[in-house]
């Protein structure tokens, strides 16, 4: 078994978009701007939105945090997305979600310039996806596709089961992997038997917030495993949606959680407003 590890996948990128900071300042004077909306106190959200500010910090990009109380109204929201809209200083906005019940988070995601969803939630992003165009693409599973580039593992042909079917990970997982010419089933809360499915995959991918749902006897032997969840147990450790120390044993390749998807998922939102803020230079 091999470990997928992800932070050290993830220093190299954020590295290497440095130096690409340093020569866009160089020889076109831009430097790439972004803006992060945050909205209520929801305390994994801003632990996430304060690694993302540090990160953009570390790379030497400028970054406005624009930190919310969650009494703030729908069209308060608009306005401060506009406001970035037209800012020539900035090149990303990410909107952290969940956002608030009485926000509705598909109107405030269309109103991101699709040149500047670094997120890639804008249905704009979502469709050249899906055409397999060139688009910004959602951060945590084009970290994903970054890994399986950098461990050389083949995705042509392939059966992958993606577990979970969410707009910001199981839905554009699924479209970069069938671009990607793999086999893909993308399975969810309504599937019957799951492990069906990834028991006969070569690759699963799993991203669901559950603890533990992938089981040793779930996995085919030798397959790749990669585990996007991120939960906080009653311990107070943090555990992926896989049974690591079992379903390790069985793997070809597994990443870790944490050090695993997660930092990933920030260097890809990195990479994704550089080349926005490249597009502007
Ligand atoms: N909430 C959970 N993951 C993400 C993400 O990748 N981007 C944003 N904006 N919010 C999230």
């Amino acid at each position: 078994m091999q470990l997928i590890d992800g932070k050290a996948l993830a220093n190299k990128v954020q590295t290497e978009v440095a130096e690409e900071v340093e020569r866009l300042k160089q020889e076109k004077n831009v430097v790439p701007g972004l803006a992060v909306i945050l909205v209520g106190d929801d305390p994994a959200s801003h632990a996430y939105v304060k690694m993302k500010a540090k990160a953009c910090e570390k790379v030497g990009f400028y970054s406005i945090t624009h930190n919310m109380p969650d009494t703030i109204s729908q069209s308060e929201i608009i306005q401060i997305i506009e406001m970035m809209n037209a800012n020539p200083h900035i090149d990303g906005i990410l909107v952290q979600l969940p956002l608030p019940k009485h926000i509705d988070t598909d109107k405030i995601l269309e109103v991101i310039d699709p040149k500047k969803d670094v997120d890639g939630f804008h249905a704009y992003n979502v469709g050249r996806l899906v055409t397999n165009l060139d688009s910004f693409v959602p951060c945590t599973p084009l970290g994903v596709m970054k890994m399986f580039e950098a461990y050389d593992i083949d995705l042509e042909g392939k059966d992958v089961c993606v577990v979970g079917a969410s707009n910001i990970v199981g839905k554009p997982m699924a479209a970069l992997l069938l671009n990607a010419n793999a086999t893909v089933t993308v399975t969810h809360i309504y599937t019957k038997d799951l492990k069906a499915h990834t028991a006969k995959a070569d690759i699963v991918v799993v991203g669901v917030g559950v603890p533990g749902l992938i089981k040793e006897d779930m996995v085919k032997e030798g397959a790749v495993v990669i585990d996007i969840g991120i939960n906080r147990i009653e311990d107070g450790s943090l555990v992926g949606d896989v049974d690591f120390p079992k379903v390790s044993k069985k793997c070809s390749y597994i990443t870790p959680v944490p050090g695993g998807v997660g930092p990933m998922t920030i260097a890809m939102l990195l990479s994704n407003t550089l080349k926005a803020a490249k597009a502007r230079a």
